[in-house]
């Protein structure tokens, strides 16, 4: 497909300009309305509920808002969002399993709004009371995520932003998974650039004013290595560790960088415990 051509090149990286950005049903719309979804599924989580509930949940709001559910359909996914516990690093297929006190949950939402763009992002919550290897590994992920936005700024090489994140992670004792990487997305759901969170890596590409795209660390408590189930879906860790991963969609601005599928009236990329406890 052409379409993941130009993204293993970072061929023809599209820029983005008020008129897409802005338009009422423009890019910004699109991300406001993950953002507003996520939101909504994020306060649904709890022991006991299924990620079934979870996915009927996502599917209501994300139609509610005259916003279609990316994943339902791309590729064959079977349902409207991913919902990836413990050693599911990404991709994790809504079920009637029910969510359980001590689990780490990652709720990751896309919604593809009638302008004709896609707005992305995910968390991770900490369900009830999680062991403090979980808590650390939740905080890394966040702090990974963090420390590659402060990066994004008009000149950065794309591949600037592993290093930041592998160093990250190594602080902690954690790796990088290298499987999944960023991506960029607006009227596509994946496409040019390419952006892989791990250090080393050959990523085309330098930022310019107008690129969006998703930057979606993926940080494991064990050994980087993944596998995939029968399901052809569902990421796991090879030794079963946990993993944790945030998600935001951003947009190269002339000075820096703007968090497209950030929370309103909140301080940018803060931690703050409250917001990933269940
Ligand atoms: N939202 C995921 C990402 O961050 C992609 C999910 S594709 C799906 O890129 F089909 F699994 F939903
Ligand atoms: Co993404
Ligand atoms: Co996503």
């Amino acid at each position: 497909m052409s379409e993941q051509r130009d993204r293993a090149n970072n061929n023809s990286i599209r820029i983005y300009g008020t008129k897409e950005l802005d338009a009422e049903n423009g890019l910004r719309h699109a991300c406001a309305m993950g953002r507003e979804v996520l939101d909504i599924a994020g306060k649904a989580l709890r022991p006991g509920v299924t990620t079934d509930e979870i996915d009927r949940i996502v599917h209501e709001a994300s139609i509610e808002r005259d916003c279609y559910p990316s994943p339902l359909n791309y590729y064959n996914f079977p349902k409207s969002v991913c919902t990836s516990v413990n050693e599911v690093i990404c991709h994790g297929i809504p079920d009637y399993r029910e969510v359980e006190d001590g689990d780490i949950v990652n709720l990751d939402v896309t919604t593809h709004n009638k302008g004709g763009y896609h707005g992305d992002l995910n968390e991770t919550f900490c369900v009830g009371k999680v062991d403090d290897d979980g808590e650390k590994l939740v905080k890394t992920a966040f702090d990974c995520l963090q420390t590659a936005l402060q990066l994004v700024k008009p000149g950065t090489l794309y591949r600037e932003l592993g290093t930041a994140i592998h160093k990250r992670a190594q602080t902690s004792g954690c790796s990088v998974v290298r499987t999944y990487c960023g991506h960029g997305i607006g009227s596509l759901f994946h496409t040019a650039p390419n952006v892989p969170h791990y250090h080393k890596n050959k990523a085309k590409g330098i930022m310019k004013e107008g690129h969006v795209f998703t930057v979606e660390p993926m940080i494991n408590l064990g050994v980087a290595g993944d596998t995939t189930w029968g399901d052809n879906w569902t990421a796991v860790t090879s030794d079963g560790k946990r993993s944790a991963q945030f998600e935001h969609t951003v947009l190269v601005t002339k000075s820096g960088c703007e968090i497209l599928t950030q929370r309103e009236n909140e301080p940018v990329m803060c931690w703050n415990p409250d917001l990933v406890h269940r």
